[in-house]
């Protein structure tokens, strides 16, 4: 398939999505973001395909929703198109998503970054939720997973004063699980990739879903959730195939199924 804002590569079992408006730093407007969770939704039900990365530029992953298409837009225009809804179609696929950030990941990047699973930050990344100089606030769910990630003092800290974030301080304060040399961020990341791909792909998505979970329930009812999909792994036979493979003392071939 062809899109114009996105590039679409499979490495193995893996599928490598970049952001690709460079003149515009990957400015997040409603073509990106169709073409995004149609070639996601289409890994997401892909037996060959295990996990996804997804990366930007080495000058930005994404400089923010894109303003100049918001400009002009009026209250019944922002509520009647529902703007910003269709990234929670994002949010729901079942398949690991692993952002790659080199360089700006600003208000709605980094929100979109966030929805990924997790963030490897080449050691250039800038973090930022930066709407309030526009005039405006996080609009792509920034106020509630930053404040999620890095606890309310920061997340304040960030959303009043539009300040940006730095690798350092990004990894110390719990936003991305590593920080590499801003070259090797797209590498890392497929490494990365390639394990979860290389798992039960069931498992693999029971498992983000059972993460999930602890940000959308409470303690008690995240526990029995966990149980319940625990259970049903038993059902799978990549279950069988993993348990028979330690006993045996040789590597899994997991069937994704
Ligand atoms: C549209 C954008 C853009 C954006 C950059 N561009 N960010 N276009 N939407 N979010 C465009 C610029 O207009 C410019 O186009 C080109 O990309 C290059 O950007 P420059 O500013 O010239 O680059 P530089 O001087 O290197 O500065 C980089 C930057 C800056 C610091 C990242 O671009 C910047 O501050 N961008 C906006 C960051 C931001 O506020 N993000 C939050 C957006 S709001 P031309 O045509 O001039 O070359 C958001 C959520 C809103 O994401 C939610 C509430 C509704």
């Amino acid at each position: 398939e062809n899109f114009d804002n996105i590039l679409v590569e499979r490495r193995g079992r893996v599928g490598l999505i970049t952001l690709n408006r460079p003149k515009a730093l990957n400015a997040l407007n409603k073509a990106t973001l169709d073409e995004l969770v149609a070639a996601v939704t289409a890994m997401d039900s892909d037996p060959e395909v295990g996990a996804v990365v997804l990366t930007g530029s080495a000058k930005a992953f994404a400089a923010g929703a894109d303003i100049k298409e918001m400009q002009s837009q009026g209250y019944m225009d922002m509520y009647a198109s529902d703007w910003f809804r269709g990234w929670e179609d994002f949010t729901r696929l079942r398949i690991p998503v692993v952002a790659a950030v080199s360089g700006f990941a600003l208000g709605g990047g980094c929100e979109l970054a966030m929805m990924c699973d997790f963030i490897i930050a080449g050691d250039n990344a800038k973090f930022g939720q930066p709407e309030i100089n526009l005039g405006v606030l996080p609009g792509m769910g920034g106020s509630q997973r930053l404040t999620r990630a890095v606890g309310k003092s920061k997340a304040m800290d960030m959303i009043l004063t539009g300040r940006l974030m730095d690798a350092e301080e990004a990894e110390r304060s719990g936003l991305v699980s590593r920080v590499v040399p801003a070259a090797d961020v797209v590498e890392e990341a497929l490494k990365a990739a390639e394990v979860i791909a290389s798992k039960s792909k069931p498992a693999a998505m029971m498992a983000k879903e059972a993460v999930n979970a602890a940000f959308e329930t409470g303690l008690a009812q995240g526990v029995v959730f966990e149980r319940r999909l625990f259970h049903s792994m038993f059902a799978t036979a990549d279950q069988k195939e993993g348990m028979a493979a330690f006993a045996e003392k040789r590597q899994p071939d997991f069937t994704h199924r």
